[in-house]
């Protein structure tokens, strides 16, 4: 039988076509697409600014170093998440406060959140796990705490005129997801999304950073300054220099190397011009197959997706299986993936990866990350998956479930 793969792209005649259009335009690094592709999402998600980049990493570390994120700034992340987000805050040089995350829906917690504020605390990075808005209400609640305003110390004129802790969403799995009816980004003061090959919304690599900065910020001048520090500091990027004699720029600043090229941007016009209508639906209804399969038997903890408040992107199935050890997962995992059905697991909470463990992280302070990691298993979800697939995969989940655990299923 065959393999029933993860999350592969969904790479049509529609993406070919784009693709081949932008090679033969001539243009193949950052041009017309990309910045099309920004209107595009800046449209459909309420953002005043957005901008593309090679990825979503990329993306964050630009905001945190924009806001003058460094040595002995503190940044609070949840314990349960992709390595990127703690990654890009020791980038800068500060340390990543990870705190624990809801046993509901993995996102992190907000009580947590507030214990671990401190003078030294300049952003918050929620995730929105799995696609799963974070909840941005009781975390933006938090800046109004006379105790939270009264001990935020501004060191850069960024974080002066912001006047309090900066939100920074990572929304890596979370383009179309919405809180209280509202796009998710236009919660945070940065939404950065991830348009990397597994993601829902494509671009192969590549990220984007939906600006939201309160006034008095003109987001479209931290735009201006984000594309140019993707560039190298350059005063022109390749398109402004192209044509006529326009050759001269100059460096204001040693930047990075991190913008979005136009053949990727043209995998992102298809899939963002079909996303709402066309992937978006599919993988709801791929969420609720599943969540149908699986409401009868006991041992499955079905996943949180859509509730009074938020909508889900359904990037992923989280699925947890009840009452069962890591080994016990792993063997699940193991059956599961010799039966053909490859499946997931997201994620090891930071503290189990040597590079934290190593800073003096330890798992145990995090007991419903593990508990969530110990437990989970993310079934597959991509736009060509078939009903009769997702019947296989609860099928062979069933049998290796029941094969590990004895236990009526
Ligand atoms: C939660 C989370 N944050 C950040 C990232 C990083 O995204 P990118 O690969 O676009 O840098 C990922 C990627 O998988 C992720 O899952």
């Amino acid at each position: 039988m065959d393999k029933i793969p993860f999350a592969p792209p969904r790479i049509d005649q529609a993406i070919i076509d784009e693709v081949t259009a932008a090679l033969q335009s001539g243009w193949i690094t950052t041009g017309p697409r990309t910045k099309q592709l920004e209107k595009e999402i800046a449209a459909r998600t309420q953002s005043p600014a957005v901008l593309c980049l090679g990825s979503a990493t990329a993306g964050m570390e630009l905001v945190l170093r924009w806001l003058g994120v460094g040595p002995g700034d503190e940044v609070i992340v949840p314990a349960y998440t992709y390595c990127a987000t703690a990654n890009v805050v020791v980038h800068c040089g500060a340390k990543p406060v990870m705190v624990d995350v809801l046993h509901t829906d993995g996102t992190i917690d907000p009580e947590k959140v507030a214990a671990a504020i401190t003078p030294r605390t300049k952003a918050i990075m929620p995730v929105d796990l799995g696609g799963m808005p974070a909840n941005y209400r009781e975390l933006r609640d938090l800046f109004q705490l006379p105790a939270v305003q009264s001990q935020f110390q501004a060191r850069t004129p960024e974080q002066e005129k912001l006047g309090r802790i900066a939100l920074i969403v990572d929304a890596a799995h979370s383009i179309g997801a919405s809180y209280r009816r509202q796009p998710a980004a236009t919660y945070g003061d940065a939404t950065v999304f991830s348009f990397h090959a597994v993601k829902n919304l494509t671009t192969a690599e590549g990220g984007a950073v939906c600006l939201n900065f309160p006034p008095p910020f003109d987001n479209s001048e931290i735009y201006k300054t984000l594309n140019r520090q993707s560039l190298h500091g350059q005063s022109k990027d390749a398109l402004a220099k192209f044509g006529g004699n326009a050759w001269e720029y100059d460096v204001l600043e040693a930047g990075y190397k991190c913008n979005m090229p136009d053949i990727l941007a043209a995998i992102g016009l298809v899939e963002i011009k079909r996303y709402e209508e066309d992937t978006l639906p599919v993988r709801k209804a791929q969420f609720a197959r599943y969540h149908l399969l699986l409401q009868d038997y006991p041992w499955a903890e079905l996943p949180y997706y859509a509730t009074a408040e938020k909508q889900s992107s359904c990037h992923l199935y989280l699925l947890r299986i009840r009452d069962i050890t890591l080994e016990q997962r792993n063997a699940i995992i193991e059956k599961v993936m010799e039966a053909g059905v490859s499946v997931n697991v997201h994620y090891k909470p930071l503290p189990l990866l040597s590079v934290y463990r190593d800073m003096g992280y330890t798992a145990n302070d995090y007991p419903v990350s593990l508990d969530f990691y110990h437990r989970e298993i993310s079934l597959p979800v991509f736009y060509d998956l078939t009903p009769n697939q997702q019947e296989r995969v609860v099928k062979v989940l069933a049998t290796a479930v029941k094969e590990v655990v004895s236990q009526e299923v």
